[in-house]
């Protein structure tokens, strides 16, 4: 059943009050709701509806008079006065069977919730829609040692705790968390000098991986006074963290829950990587208190209003913690692997969609970070004050509200007196568009002449202009910047802007910090992108250049073409050597194309990508590269060494990146010695990972792998690399082998996200091995999705996803796909959210 944004209607009944209790048991908790319901003045009709899922119900009354309601699809129905009136019900679920870890359900022993974005009708009767805020007070009865819920303390006694959130919330802002747990203690005090404890709960034993996520924590509630004068609203602030979660984590108000893998870090344990993610999803996650909970969304078509800008919020924060141009770089790959990837295939969709089937679906990188893109863009075009002013004005005017995108368009539209129709457009076109360049030389006048097209998507043939904002900057054939970086503000189909009184024609450097979600095409020479990667001053754009020339470099070796290696050869080796120059950027600059931008950037040009060719040029580049750089590598190597204890900072993180970018090189030419040596000394989990990757890949890794699993059996989130490791690495014709194996070992389990995704996740991300020639990888992933559906459909649809670019591949692989996915579409009581997923990857 499709539900579409235009059916929308307001609530027939608002609550004034919620009063749950809840009596916990794995298998009976009994949930007992008191609500004050009032009718809306604004509703279209009088009919009450609750929603209501797998719930076993006891009873219920309207002002103390017992009423039966009458089941209807997907919740309950009810005759009720034409005025206020408190409805009341107990109802029974069972946690412990709650395998697909939506509404109430237990992960290791320990109670929690997750009721984003439909989960609480899980729990009890409720217009489960965002647009019903109500404060909420719920009382939790247990033996558990620590029961939570949103909200302050407002009572505790022997065997029962009391909370009260004064902050009118949606249902899907609710959480209880209760078990055995520990609690790392700090405080924060606001900029209007309140007082709020902070807490970050753990199970017994992980207490040592708390204390990176407490300063996180306070460095986030300090940036979001500092830049948006947003300040905390209640007493307490608490953080829990899971082993069973869907998602990274979940902005409850007060009480956010965390996946461990998105808060829990050591040193040990624990890679730069995931430092930098924990950082910013902590970030997100407390963002979220103010653009999601204080200001949240009518409806979930307006998802991407909290998401999208409180991924652009957390992405601010992390360029001013770390680099704002090794932070861009990063997000772009990300956007590019994840966002043009789903833009460019069946599973294309709007920033606002008009229609979906099964909203946990739409948690997507189109509506997370092109929705962040979009936002970027409106602060550009309006300017860093315009968009303060406009900031400003949202919070002022919405405060308390559910909103909708237009809302957030007109607040921008009047605080700035921009006409934002045409802008519009990003949020309900969907695909990337492409700009062409061309230019034009005339004696001291430069041209620039840009076009947009925007390739047809499913369900949209026709595609208008965007407003694109370009930034642009200008460089002389000595290498000096003669204009320095404005923005073009392109709005029709065709555009040309012209720069007057230069003494030679320059070398154009265009979209820097990349100003907008486009492909640019661009004919250009490899020794103009070497020059860019040499000279620009913008740091995006020199990674660019250097990127476009790999790219370039790889296209010949798979097309069997001549490739100009020596030139980005040559051109990487100075930039390596650039002792000023950030090694994270260099790291970043050296990283090569995955093979699955690879396959996209083929078939953008019209080639046919074949994984095993990817993978084999792939393979090529990376050896001769590593001859080429062999003289350089081991003064790199020693100048990458970190001499200080572990820090997980901008800059150590940077010289460990580099460090193992010349790693892999030498393990190329010494078969694994120097990657061996590292691994035996390693002291934290960045350098011993780095090092077990590098064995893999030199095939040396059976004794490590050994050593590491004996050290870390018992750290799941540790044993969780482990799988994913030896996954991401396998030869392209073992690595279907390799998934069979791991799915065999105890350790393995299918009902544990984080774990599948380490196995499955890791084999879709290998597409060598994943879309090896006879189909064996269709075939098990199929295998597998069939099997996890009924244990956790959220997951199982996520993870379909690894069928989404099959459009690309040649006939004899698009039917082997085929067949998989109609095999999956056959599955007698296949979830909503699969059949979903598979049948627009499928499509018609
Ligand atoms: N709002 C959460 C976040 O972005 C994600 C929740 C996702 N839930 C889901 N059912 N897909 O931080
Ligand atoms: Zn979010």
């Amino acid at each position: 059943q499709t539900i579409y944004l235009t059916d929308y209607t307001p609530p027939t009944y608002l609550v004034d009050q919620v009063d749950l209790t809840f009596r916990l048991s794995p298998n009976a908790t009994r949930v007992i709701s008191r609500i004050a319901f009032r009718p809306n003045p604004d509703a279209v009709s009088k009919r009450f509806f609750l929603h209501g899922e797998e719930l076993t119900h006891i009873s219920s009354s309207i002002d103390g008079t017992p009423v039966t309601p009458r089941e209807v699809e997907g919740g309950i129905e009810v005759d009720v006065p034409d005025a206020p009136f408190v409805w009341e019900a107990e109802v029974e679920i069972a946690p412990a069977a709650n395998t697909a870890l939506e509404g109430l359900y237990m992960s290791n022993g320990m109670y929690c919730t997750q009721c984003e974005a439909e989960g609480f009708r899980k729990i009890t009767w409720y217009p489960d829609r965002p647009d019903v805020m109500a404060p909420f007070k719920v009382r939790i009865e247990g033996d558990e040692p620590v029961m939570l819920s949103n909200g302050n303390p407002t009572g505790s006694g022997d065997g029962w705790t009391e909370w009260t959130d004064p902050w009118p919330k949606p249902a899907y802002l609710f959480a209880l968390v209760a078990g055995d747990l520990v609690a790392r203690e700090d405080s924060f005090t606001t900029m209007s000098g309140k007082h709020v404890d902070l807490k970050l709960w753990v199970r017994p034993g992980d207490e040592g991986k708390t204390a990176f996520g407490m300063e996180a924590l306070k460095k986030s509630m300090k940036w979001d006074e500092d830049v948006y004068g947003r300040e905390y609203d209640l007493d307490i602030f608490q953080i829990v963290a899971v082993s069973d979660f869907n998602m990274g984590a979940m902005e409850n108000k007060g009480l956010n829950i965390f996946n461990t893998s998105a808060v829990l870090c050591s040193p040990e344990t624990s890679t730069d990587a995931n430092f930098e993610r924990i950082e910013a999803i902590i970030a997100h996650e407390y963002f979220h208190n103010w653009t999601g909970n204080r200001i949240t969304c009518r409806d979930w078509f307006q998802l991407s209003l909290k998401e999208g800008l409180t991924v652009f919020r957390d992405q601010s924060f992390s360029a001013d913690m770390r680099s704002p141009s090794v932070c861009r770089i990063s997000d772009v790959l990300s956007l590019r692997g994840r966002q043009f990837r789903e833009d460019n295939g069946p599973l294309a969709h709007q920033v606002q969609p008009d229609s979906f089937v099964e909203i946990n679906n739409f948690y997507t990188s189109t509506i997370y970070e092109k929705g962040a893109e979009v936002i970027r863009m409106l602060k550009t075009l309006v300017g860093d004050e315009g968009y303060k002013k406009a900031l400003d004005l949202y919070f002022d005017r919405h405060d308390g509200q559910a909103c909708t995108i237009d809302d957030w368009l007109t607040v921008f539209q009047d605080a700035t007196g921009r006409d934002l129709g045409q802008f519009k457009r990003w949020y309900k076109q969907e695909g990337t568009p492409r700009l062409r360049v061309s230019e034009n030389w005339n004696d001291g006048t430069y041209q620039l002449t840009f076009t947009q097209t925007t390739p047809p998507t499913p369900g949209q043939e026709v595609k208008e202009p965007f407003v694109i904002p370009i930034a642009v900057g200008l460089i002389g054939p000595n290498g000096d910047e003669v204009v320095a970086t404005q923005v073009l503000e392109m709005t029709e189909g065709t555009q040309t802007f012209t720069f007057d009184g230069l003494a030679a024609k320059p070398v154009p450097s265009i979209l820097r910090g990349f100003s907008a979600p486009v492909i640019l095409e661009r004919e250009t020479s490899a020794q103009e992108r070497a020059f860019l990667l040499a000279n620009d001053t913008d740091e995006f754009n020199r990674w660019e250049a250097g990127r476009s020339l790999a790219k370039e470099v790889l296209t010949a070796l798979i097309t069997g073409k001549d490739a100009p290696q020596a030139i980005y050869f040559d051109a990487l080796a100075s930039v390596l050597r650039e002792d000023h120059t950030d090694p994270d950027f260099r790291a970043l600059a050296l990283a090569i194309p995955s093979a699955d931008d690879m396959a996209q950037t083929l078939f953008d040009s019209g080639v046919t990508p074949d994984p095993d060719v990817i993978h084999d040029a792939t393979e090529t580049l990376k050896q001769s590269r590593a001859e080429y750089f062999q003289d350089m590598l081991p003064r790199l190597m020693s100048e990458m060494t970190v001499t200080e204890p572990f820090a997980p900072t901008h800059e150590q993180a940077g010289k460990r990146a580099l460090g193992h970018g010349i790693l892999q090189m030498l393990t190329r030419l010494d078969g694994g010695k120097a990657a061996q040596a590292l691994f035996d000394r390693a002291d934290n989990m960045t350098l011993s990972l780095g090092a077990l990757a590098c064995l893999l890949n030199a095939g040396k890794a059976d004794a490590a792998l050994a050593t590491f699993r004996d050290k870390w059996q018992d750290d799941a989130l540790v044993m969780d690399k482990w799988f994913m490791l030896q996954v991401a690495h396998a030869d392209p014709d073992k690595a279907a082998e390799t998934v069979t194996r791991l799915t065999q070992d105890p350790a393995f389990s299918m009902k544990n996200p984080n774990r599948f995704r380490s196995v499955f996740g890791a084999f879709a991300g290998h597409p060598a091995g994943f879309h090896q020639k006879d189909g064996s990888g269709y075939r098990l992933l199929a295998d597998w999705l069939i099997k996890l559906d009924p244990i956790n459909p959220q997951i199982t649809a996520r993870m379909s996803g690894a069928f989404e670019t099959w459009k690309r591949y040649d006939g004899d692989r698009q039917s082997l796909i085929a067949d998989q996915l109609d095999r999956i579409l056959a599955t007698p009581g296949l979830s909503r959210d699969t059949t979903e997923m598979i049948s627009r990857i499928r499509g018609a």
